[in-house]
C-alpha cells in the first residue's frame, strides 16, 4: 500500500473512532437510555379498553385531554374542539399501521406506532381552527388522512 494511502487511511479511520467515540461519551454523560416507561397498548383491544374506547375531548377543569385514535385513513375524533389559553394534551394510539398526528402551525407533530400510545401538550394562544394531517406515508388513502382542531 502506498504511503500516503497509508495516511488517508489511518486519518479516516481515526476521524470514525473519533466520531463514534464524542457521540456515545455525550450520550453516556447526558444520561440517554431507550425510553424505559412509554404507555403500551394492545391494537387489537383499542376499542374494549378505557380510555381508547371513548375517544374524545375531557374538560379536567385547568387542562383538556383528548383521547384519540387513528387508523387507516382517518381520526376518531376527527373534529375537536378544545378551549383556548388551557393546556391540551393529546395522549394518541393507532389501530393499524404507523401514522402521524400533526396539528400545522403548532409544536404537535408525534408518531402514531402500533402497540404505544403517545402524548403531546400544547396550548392554544388564539381561537381558530387548525388542520391535522398524517405525516407518515400509511397506504393507498394517506393523503385523505386528516382531521381539524377547532379552538374557541
Ligand atoms: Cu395515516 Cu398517512
Amino acid at each position: 500500500v502506498h504511503r500516503y494511502e497509508k495516511w488517508w487511511l489511518t486519518f479516516g479511520i481515526g476521524t470514525l473512532a473519533v466520531f463514534l467515540a464524542v457521540l456515545g461519551l455525550r450520550a453516556f454523560a447526558s444520561g440517554h437510555t431507550p425510553p424505559g416507561s412509554v404507555l403500551t397498548v394492545d391494537p387489537e383491544l383499542i376499542d374494549t379498553i378505557a380510555p381508547w374506547n371513548a375517544p374524545g375531548v375531557y374538560d379536567r377543569g385547568d387542562r383538556v385531554d383528548v383521547y384519540l385514535v387513528g387508523q387507516a385513513f382517518s381520526y376518531a375524533p376527527n373534529r375537536i374542539e378544545v378551549p383556548v389559553g388551557k393546556p391540551v394534551t393529546f395522549h394518541a394510539v393507532t389501530k393499524d399501521v404507523v401514522h402521524s398526528f400533526t396539528i400545522v402551525g403548532t409544536t404537535v407533530n408525534m408518531m402514531l406506532i402500533p402497540g404505544y400510545a403517545n402524548e403531546a401538550t400544547y396550548t392554544f394562544k388564539a381561537p381558530g381552527r387548525y388542520l391535522v394531517l398524517c405525516n407518515e406515508y400509511c397506504g393507498v388513502g394517506h393523503q385523505f388522512m386528516q382531521a381539524e382542531v377547532i379552538v374557541r
